[in-house]
């Protein structure tokens, strides 16, 4: 049964991507906050967008400094980004306090959070007020990955290994099996779909059987 929802629900709809934790250093201070609503927005440049509200002590620091990263946690975090998501920098020196070991960063000055599966540096390329967030524009500077977690894709080989996706509120999940899609033409160019992996699975094991079947035979 199909319910109308409130329309900020949409938003909540949409989510599901990894968390970034973003840090931001601007003369002698460091901060970070977790967001969710992060987009990829051009490929040549490679360019992706940050939404933060105004009010968060983050705002400030991107302007300031033009520039920030982005740290991919992975559910081993999960207390830490609830934390970094409640607590303003405004008010505490969140990194100092969680006693998060950090590491230089290469191309930009903001900290990088040790532990995190993925990091992504930016540059500030532009800065556009849309409803009552601001969409940081970050132009990607530099971008470096766990091997054993990311290979072109987000591997999800190991439980440890998957990004931390955020729900709402403070509930968060991890994804579960990476699948792989099948498709398939045939001669008139119509789409055949792809096997479901049931079928898929029988299909192998029949033609593990015919093959036995054969050796046998050959045999
Ligand atoms: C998982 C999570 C995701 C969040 N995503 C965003 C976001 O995309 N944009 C935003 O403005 N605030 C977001 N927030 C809220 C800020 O992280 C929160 O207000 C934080 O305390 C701001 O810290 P700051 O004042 O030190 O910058 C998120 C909070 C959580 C817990």
């Amino acid at each position: 049964m199909r319910r109308s929802l409130d329309l900020p629900d949409a938003l909540r709809l949409l989510v599901g991507g990894p968390v970034a934790l973003v840090t931001t250093r601007w003369r002698d201070q460091t901060n970070v906050m977790p967001a969710i609503w992060v987009a990829p927005l051009s490929r040549t440049p490679p360019l992706l967008g940050v939404a933060v509200n105004p009010s968060r002590h983050t705002h400030d620091m991107i302007r300031f400094s033009e520039e920030f990263a982005l740290n991919i946690p992975g559910a081993e975090l999960i207390n830490h980004t609830q934390y970094f998501g409640v607590v303003s920098g405004r008010d505490v020196s969140k990194l100092d306090l969680s006693k998060l070991p950090t590491f230089k960063a290469t191309k930009v000055q903001a900290p990088l959070i040790e532990g995190c599966l993925a990091y992504i540096e930016c540059g500030l390329e532009d800065a556009l007020r849309v409803g009552d967030h601001t969409l940081f524009v970050g132009r990607v500077v530099a971008v470096q990955a766990e091997r054993e977690a990311f290979e072109e894709t987000w591997l999800l080989a190991d439980e440890d290994l998957k990004p931390l996706h955020y729900l709402g509120i403070d509930r968060y999940a991890v994804l579960g099996t990476a699948m792989q899609a099948e498709l398939r033409t045939t001669e008139e160019g119509a789409v055949e779909l792809g096997e479901t992996a049931e079928k898929r699975e029988q299909r192998e094991e029949e033609e593990g059987r015919r093959r036995e079947e054969e050796e046998r035979e050959g045999g």
